[in-house]
């Protein structure tokens, strides 16, 4: 008589093969709605996050016009509730001119970007009395998060030190930046930072190589900046933000490119290839990549929401397996360990590799948070 198939040694390969993770959380993607849905919108977007294994992204401001009005954000929202595949956080920005409006876009945003050096878009902060008034109004319940380089960095740390309250930097990419930071979270400050992986992965060199494709603000750095970065990925460094910054390759190729690459796609795969060579354990990936982004933003845990991925699938990068609608990827050619296989967000199946359109989920299905 033959036996059956034993069912416990099918469940033990299936596991050996496939990971169980928590799905991810980007505190930094651009999904250029308003005004830049030809880059990308809230549909293409999320769809490239759950490619990514990414079921929360956290939307910047720096639109068109920006998230610096309570009627632009409200409109906002109303369209990425209509249109997420996966569950989307708005960003407000700080505008000189909007300072009054700011305790009414804390209701509707997650967190306050402000702006300090120069970068895509129209967004900034120079005056100090503004960033006083920034710091105020806005409710200390709610994060404050900064593009700073530089000097910059230390105005925030002095500005999270003056009012006792959480700064958060965003795309942390130099040796010096990252060890005052160490510094001052040694001393106590309130403060976190992120890190992109182009700024883990590329160094300036690779602009010889790629022009304007490898180019983003904050510029990629020196060999000896990067090495530094990992030397903080265990400690300083809170969480793995992409800085998904989607331009389309036409505007790349003009004689004036917009700074910024696109990131969801890339991100788990080339952190899961670190894991691999040991440059970081496993669990180090999840508190990077899940649970310090949701404690850090004080985001509420999403229930049976989950990702399997391939630790030990082997392929290289191409522009054409891309869910953005830019449609190209600085890091086409790599070769990378680590593919998400399935996405599943509150119990249902939203991404599935096996199937013939893997994005099996559904505009809307993605709630704004
Ligand atoms: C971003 C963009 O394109 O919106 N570009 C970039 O180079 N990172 C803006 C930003 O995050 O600074
Ligand atoms: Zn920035
Ligand atoms: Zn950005």
């Amino acid at each position: 008589m033959r036996k059956q198939p034993s069912y416990f040694l099918l469940l033990t390969s299936y596991f050996l093969l496939s990971m169980i993770l928590p799905g991810l959380i980007d505190v930094h993607t651009h999904l250029r709605v308003p005004g830049g849905e030809h880059k990308e919108d809230f549909a293409t977007g999320t769809m490239a996050a759950l490619a990514g294994g990414i079921t929360t992204v956290l939307a910047m401001p720096n639109t068109t016009p920006p998230l610096t009005t309570l009627s632009v954000l409200q409109s906002a929202r109303d369209k990425a509730q209509q249109n997420s595949y996966c569950d989307v956080g708005l960003f407000a920005g700080a505008s000189e001119a909007h300072l009054a409006e700011l305790p009414q876009l804390a209701d509707e945003a997650v967190a306050l970007k402000i702006y300090l050096n120069d970068t895509f878009g129209l967004l900034r902060v120079d005056k100090l009395s503004t960033l006083l008034t920034c710091f105020e109004r806005w409710p200390r319940h709610k994060l404050i998060a900064m593009h700073a380089e530089e000097q910059s960095v230390a105005v925030g740390i002095g500005l999270a030190a003056a009012y006792h309250r959480p700064v958060h930097f965003c795309h942390i990419s130099r040796k010096v930046e990252i060890e005052l930071i160490a510094a001052a979270k040694h001393r106590g400050l309130p403060v976190t930072c992120e890190v992109a992986p182009h700024h883990l992965f590329m160094t300036e060199a690779d602009v010889d190589r790629l022009g304007a494709l490898a180019d983003m603000r904050p510029k990629l750095a020196t060999a000896e900046d990067v090495a530094a970065l990992w030397a903080h990925i265990d400690t300083t460094i809170d969480c793995i933000a992409t800085d998904h910054a989607p331009h389309t390759l036409a505007e790349k190729k003009s004689a004036t490119p917009p700074p910024g690459v696109a990131g969801l796609e890339t991100s788990l795969p080339l952190m899961l290839t670190a894991v691999k060579e040991k440059r970081l354990t496993l669990d180090r990936l999840v508190s990077l990549m899940s649970t310090n982004p949701r404690h850090i933003f004080g985001l509420t845990e999403q229930p049976n929401t989950y990702i399997e991925v391939d630790p030990d699938a082997t392929y290289t990068i191409t522009h054409e397996s891309l869910y953005t609608k830019c449609g190209w990827t600085p890091f086409a050619g790599m070769q990378v360990t680590g593919r998400v296989e399935k996405v599943i967000l509150r119990g249902k199946v939203v991404f599935d590799r096996t199937q013939p359109n893997p994005m099996v989920g559904q505009r809307g299905n993605g709630r704004v948070v």
